[in-house]
């Protein structure tokens, strides 16, 4: 640990990391009808009501809620009129992840710095302020028609972010589900793209490329794809990139980029520490998820090993279970969250394990597959 190290026994060479991100500040989505999507996140995911911008706080264009869950923080934001690239978004990817919004300490210094190795700006640096003080907010693009927002909110004690006034419902106040933080944030990229977008993470982003997969450990019969996961210096953000591989039939991945009409976000993992406690509540509250076979459960403790939770309540809800050199995580997927084939959750509680359950790839693939006939696109 350098930290033990005297300063003049550190190693000279240890780079610094330029982009020192401290964590996910939150996930906007662009949709057709954001007042019903803040409602479904509250009363589906136990989010709260936090925020509103719209025409009442001085946007003619666009209505937008924030909702949030400890320290995950959704955005739902829709455009008034037709004349408007948010509405072109939607008309091309229908619901789906605009903006992973990254917390900095300097928003200035995170766009120079990768604007200056290549990144495409998508938002020069501007000061947001209102009387609860200021926020740098600063853009750049990232596959698809995704972006990276950097927000330095460290002079800033309003609810969210300038331009956006308190909002809540005293008659709606759904409890939450113990969803805690965002995991990881996967995207799906076109054929042969996944290199390009590991190499723009590694080079623009200063990320490192901590685990690999390739189509001989996640393909099923039909399923192709590979996967690279891709990781902040401090390790606070990861960013697995998935593109399709060769298979008998048509990769869950092309069946993504044919009904985003590209590439985008494919889920994002949020975190728990009681994950049968929120996929039950979850399940009761509506949210659909993928059923792996029960058959799953004959022999996971011979997979697994010994794991604190009992078997039971995990076979009844399908949660799945990995190990890795480092402990286990228990994980369960949604079914997509639209009615386009695209965008879905992870419900994910880490024991130990820093990996991302390569061991239920094929399990979960087959569910996935079954999913996809059924919609006519295998
Ligand atoms: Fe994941």
């Amino acid at each position: 640990m350098s930290t033990l190290l005297a300063e003049d026994t550190k190693p000279q060479t240890a780079p610094v990391d330029f982009l020192p991100l401290e964590g996910t500040d939150y996930v906007e989505f662009y949709v057709g009808n954001a007042k019903q999507a803040a409602h479904y996140y509250m009363s589906a995911f136990g989010f709260q009501a936090l925020a509103y911008a719209g025409p009442e706080t001085g946007f003619r264009d666009f209505a937008s809620y924030a909702v949030r869950q400890n320290k995950l923080t959704l955005v739902l934001t829709t455009p008034l009129r037709p004349d408007n690239p948010m509405a072109d978004h939607i008309y091309a990817h229908g619901d789906g992840v605009k903006v992973l919004a990254l917390r900095v300490s300097d928003a200035r210094s995170a766009w120079a710095e990768t604007t200056q190795r290549g990144a495409k700006s998508f938002r020069e640096p501007e000061v947001l302020t209102d009387a609860q003080g200021e926020v740098v907010v600063s853009g750049i693009h990232t596959y698809g028609d995704t972006v990276h927002l950097f927000i330095e909110r460290n002079n800033y004690s309003g609810v969210f972010l300038p331009g956006y006034r308190a909002w809540s419902n005293p008659h709606f106040a759904p409890e939450s589900t113990g969803l805690q933080y965002v995991d990881h944030c996967v995207g799906n990229v076109g054929w042969n793209q996944m290199n390009p977008w590991v190499k723009f993470y590694e080079e623009v982003m200063g990320f490192k490329n901590i685990l690999s997969f390739d189509d001989e450990d996640i393909s099923t019969e039909y399923s192709a794809l590979m996967s690279k996961v891709m990781s902040s210096g401090n390790g606070f953000v990861k960013f697995p990139i998935n593109e399709p591989a060769e298979g008998k039939k048509k990769s869950q991945i092309e069946e993504y980029l044919e009904f985003y009409r590209g590439e985008g976000v494919q889920h994002v993992a949020m975190a728990t520490n009681d994950i049968v406690r929120t996929v039950r509540d979850l399940q009761s509250r509506g949210v659909e998820f993928l059923k792996v076979p029960t058959s799953y459960y004959d022999d996971l403790l011979d997979r697994v090993g010994a794991i604190d939770e009992d078997l039971e309540p995990l076979k009844e809800l399908g949660i799945l279970v990995d190990r890795d050199n480092e402990g286990y995580l228990l994980q369960l997927f949604t079914k997509p969250v639209e009615d386009r084939p695209t965008l879905f959750f992870e419900i994910i509680q880490r024991k130990g394990a820093k990996s991302f359950g390569k061991g239920n790839f094929k399990a979960l693939f087959e569910a996935i597959e079954r999913e996809q006939a059924e919609r006519g696109n295998l």
